[in-house]
């Protein structure tokens, strides 16, 4: 199994970066959180079949957390996490500390609209995606990658995300990789494990009910009727329910039948004091 390299600075990074460009490599950044699980493997391996080298990033952002939301209690697991870059035969960690990231000074952020405001997230979360533009925006210079890859799990992310890269004309291709499942449909996460047993045991309701949703739609089903009862299902299964929307796949714009476009249901709801999303196409044979 190769090493992989560890750098800590933005100049070792771009040190690394354009000695691999100088062979000719194309380079493939994964910007992750850390507590890497299987979907994130995939987004490596996806990597690895599309460029010639890999850069993992590992950076639990503060600036996409609110103050209500703990960001001290995000799993910090970086040995473990290495072992699973290692074995997914990722190039190169980088890991920086918050001073790397954000010194001293640092006033900068990415002002965004569009699949930002859709009504989803950003409504239970208002200051998340501006966080989320802003390190991805740097990551993406940090790396000078020519792709970069996220998992469809957080797809309004992947949107903005998607939307920013290309307003801001950065001179990458953002890839979209479909969510990788438990055995039981929940899909996976690094909040899962903040889930008691019988949270567990609840957790993959959500999963089934968008299912139910998407198959009875397609096979001619009421949309909004659909919606309205997959809501009732969710709270009655246990769950506290912020949304469950039918959106447009593509810039999260609300959508009122599955002929008029691609569609993408969405939800977001609490287990405890555990947050769970998740996300399935409304259009046959995607996941
Ligand atoms: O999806 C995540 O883990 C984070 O939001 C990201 C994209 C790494 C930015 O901090």
């Amino acid at each position: 199994m190769a090493e992989v390299i560890i750098t800590r600075t933005v100049a070792e990074l771009r040190r690394i970066v354009k000695a691999y460009r100088k062979e000719d490599e194309t380079i493939g950044v994964v910007p992750t959180m850390g507590a890497l699980h299987d979907g994130h493997v995939a987004l490596v391996q996806e990597a690895r079949r599309r460029a010639g080298r890999v850069v993992a990033t590992i950076f639990v952002n503060p600036s996409q957390f609110a103050p209500t939301e703990d960001l001290s209690k995000y799993p910090r697991t970086e040995a473990a996490d290495l072992t699973r870059l290692r074995e997914a035969e990722c190039d190169v960690l980088f890991a920086p500390g918050v001073n790397e990231v954000y010194p001293e000074g640092f006033t900068t952020t990415v002002s965004l609209e569009g699949p930002a405001a859709a009504g989803l997230e950003d409504r239970f979360r208002p200051t998340h995606f501006a966080g989320v533009a802003t390190i991805v925006a740097k990551l993406f210079t940090m790396s000078g990658a020519d792709i970069a890859l996220f998992g469809e799990k957080d797809y309004q992310q992947l949107c903005v995300v998607r939307r920013m890269a290309r307003d801001l004309d950065l001179p990458i291709e953002v890839i979209g990789v479909p969510t990788i499942r438990e055995a039981d449909g929940l899909a996976m996460s690094s909040r899962n494990r903040f889930l008691s047993p019988k949270e567990r045991g609840l957790a993959p309701t959500l999963h089934r009910i968008l299912q139910h949703i998407s198959e009875t739609v397609r096979s001619g089903g009421d949309l909004e009727g659909e919606l309205a009862k997959g809501r009732i299902a969710v709270e009655e299964a246990g769950f506290r329910l912020d949304y469950l929307e039918a959106r447009k796949a593509d810039d999260l714009a609300p959508l009122a039948s599955p002929n008029e476009a691609p569609g993408r249901l969405l939800v977001a709801a609490r287990l405890g004091t555990t947050r769970l999303i998740d996300n399935i196409s409304l259009t046959p044979s995607s996941n």
